[in-house]
């Protein structure tokens, strides 16, 4: 990554791009190298390229599948020092889970 553009040292790579880990995303807003997406919503709907069957994947759901992703990946946060409750909203307050009673 940090060698010239062509050189002999950046090809001596593995030349593969490793995507970040997702663990902690909901702990990280803004998204994206640019911090353009405010929520895990748009972070989703804005893969393209390599990662298009994705964000066709998710808008193929019906909204309360969405909805489960969503959720999901708003469940990998990784709480600070001293947290007391294992389950947590976005503020590191304690709540409840199922989100929505009588789906599990
Ligand atoms: C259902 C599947 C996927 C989900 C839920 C997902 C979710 C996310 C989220 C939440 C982020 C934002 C992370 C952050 O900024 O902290 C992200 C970023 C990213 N994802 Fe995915 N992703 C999925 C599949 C993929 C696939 C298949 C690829 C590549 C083939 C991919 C490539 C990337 C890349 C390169 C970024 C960083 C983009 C940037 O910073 O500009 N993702 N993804």
């Amino acid at each position: 990554m940090h060698a010239a553009g062509g050189s002999a040292a950046l090809r001596a790579d593995n030349a593969r791009f490793v995507t970040k880990k997702l663990w902690g995303c909901a702990n990280e807003a803004p998204y994206f190298h640019h911090g353009r997406f405010t929520t895990l919503r748009e972070a989703v709907l804005n893969h393209f390229g390599e990662a298009d069957a994705s964000r066709l994947g998710f808008l193929a759901l019906d909204s309360y599948g969405r909805d489960c992703v969503i959720e999901f990946l708003k469940s990998l946060q990784i709480p600070p020092p001293g947290t007391e409750h294992r389950i947590v909203d976005e503020r590191m307050k304690p709540r409840s889970w199922p989100p929505f009673p009588g789906t599990n």
